[in-house]
């Protein structure tokens, strides 16, 4: 079989020869599918990740100078006031232009939720049981309205869980949204590794590959068409965000502004620290540069620094919600940058390996490289670093129970919403224990509330807010 040929070669040249043995074990469909894999391989790419692999020990040894970002925080002083509405005009201003789109990554694993089918289809809402898909789409929706315009929504979904999102997403009817409207790009895969910089089979008899990381979503937006087809349509920015968080505001016009106010390049939103020890990413400098540092890079000294007005030092919670600017994406890619850089983690895995003529399953360590969106920020010239309230923006399903879990969002959700009743000023009670939502096409924020919010409907122990 000339294709056999063909790899056969491109593996000895690679020092891949061992997945010979396995491609001499399997029937023709499996050779086919495995071969398949093999030919998605950049084995140049593989070789510089295992060659940085080998000098982890030591890069790992150079002491990095952490320090504290600036941050834009609005308290509510006259001067406070005053800015934050000049920002949220510019951010209004896009949005009422059309020059924004909506980024969602779903393309991850949601390994730690162990919900069968992609995490954006886990029914989070505390009466509705909402999908997450569902509450995004409803806050897109009653953006549109506001601002009279459609806003294209891009999706990163991964070939895990791709036809699985579309498929829902076509069931119901795009959940409300123009089909035109949202747009699917499928992230690359990237090929784990062993310690001595082996491709590795899985139980199934394929090459162990997983989804990039969600820093793949700048290599994604280019390779996709998706940057050009933006160009196209007049879009500048791009509000980016991860599936997991029920709370966040889309395209929320102050954050907008905030960053197009300083042609920012990347921006981020940042939460304070529930304590010293949240293990929680930082958004601050790195040797200088905007980053974000990771919770196990500050020792415990410096983890509890504190500033002369007794707050942390260390205090900005990174949430992973971005403006992107659509040319700094662009910038990303060029031939100088070459995109983000691999981080390598060392993951548990199962192996099929080749023992005395046969296949057998060993547990093994391997390498899985990953790109993470935050290392966008040291490439950036201009970044604005919002702190916006946690209980208002932030509440992730990470897990399937504990901190970060259903249980914490839909509580998170069911306070926002208590708390918006009474800031309203139209009810002084709310119902012990009883749970309450309000729909995104309601209202998707305080202000959008207190204007509408009249009386709470009849129920006794839940509320729907529509
Ligand atoms: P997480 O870091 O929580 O990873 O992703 P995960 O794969 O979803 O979940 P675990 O770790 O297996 O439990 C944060 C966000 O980044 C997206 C996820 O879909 C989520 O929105 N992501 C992650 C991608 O889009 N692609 C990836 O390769 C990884």
């Amino acid at each position: 079989m000339k294709e056999v040929k063909e790899i056969s070669e491109v593996l000895i040249e690679n020092g891949q020869e061992h997945i010979l043995e396995h491609l001499g074990l399997m029937i023709a469909e499996q050779k086919e599918a495995l071969i398949n894999d093999l030919k998605q391989v950049d084995f140049k790419l593989l070789d510089s990740l295992f060659e940085t692999y080998k000098k982890l020990p030591t890069s790992k040894n150079k002491k990095k100078v952490f320090s504290a970002a600036d941050v834009l925080s609005f308290d509510e002083g006259d001067v406070s006031v005053k800015e934050k509405k000049r920002l949220y005009a510019i951010g209004e201003d896009y949005l009422s232009q059309g020059k924004i789109a909506v980024f969602l990554v779903a393309g991850g694993q949601g390994t730690r939720l162990g919900f069968n089918g992609p995490k954006g289809c886990y029914p989070i809402s505390p009466v509705k049981g909402k999908s997450l898909f569902q509450l995004f789409s409803e806050n897109i929706l009653a953006l549109q309205r506001r601002y009279g315009k459609e806003f294209p929504w891009y999706i990163m979904t991964s070939n895990e869980n791709n036809e699985e999102t579309l498929s829902f997403f076509r069931k119901n009817s795009f959940l409300g949204l123009n089909e035109h409207n949202v747009r699917f790009i499928i992230q690359k895969q990237i090929p784990s590794f062993d310690f001595n910089g082996k491709l590795i089979i899985s139980r199934d008899k394929k090459l162990l590959k997983n989804p990039n990381g969600h820093g793949g979503s700048i290599q994604a937006l280019y390779d996709s068409g998706a940057l050009t087809e933006m160009k196209n349509s007049g879009i500048e920015e791009i509000f980016y965000f991860q599936v997991d968080n029920p709370l966040v505001k889309i395209a929320d016009p102050l954050f907008a502004g905030a960053h197009i106010s300083i042609h920012g390049e990347i921006s981020s939103k940042v939460v304070r620290k529930t304590d010293p020890d949240e293990r929680v990413g930082i958004i601050g400098k790195v040797d200088g540069k905007l980053g974000c540092i990771e919770y196990s890079e500050l020792s415990s000294e410096k983890v509890r620094e504190r500033k002369e007005d007794g707050s942390l030092l260390f205090n900005s919670g990174n949430i992973a919600i971005h403006m992107l600017n659509r040319n700094f994406v662009e910038k990303l890619n060029s031939e100088e940058n070459k995109g983000l850089p691999y981080h390598l983690a060392v993951k548990d895995a199962v192996a099929l390996v080749v023992k005395s003529g046969t296949h057998t399953l060993e547990y093994i360590k391997s390498i899985k490289p990953e790109m993470f969106i935050f290392d966008a920020l040291s490439f950036a010239k201009r970044s604005a670093t919002l702190e916006v309230e946690r209980s208002e923006e932030f509440s992730p399903v990470k897990n399937s129970e504990g901190k970060d879990s259903p249980e914490t969002a839909r509580r998170a959700m069911v306070e926002r919403c208590i708390k918006w009743i009474y800031k309203s000023g139209k009810q002084d009670l709310f119902p012990k224990e009883a749970s309450v939502e309000i729909s995104p096409l309601f209202a998707f924020d305080v202000e959008g509330f207190c204007a509408r919010f009249v009386s709470l409907p009849e129920a006794s122990s839940s509320f729907y807010i529509e």
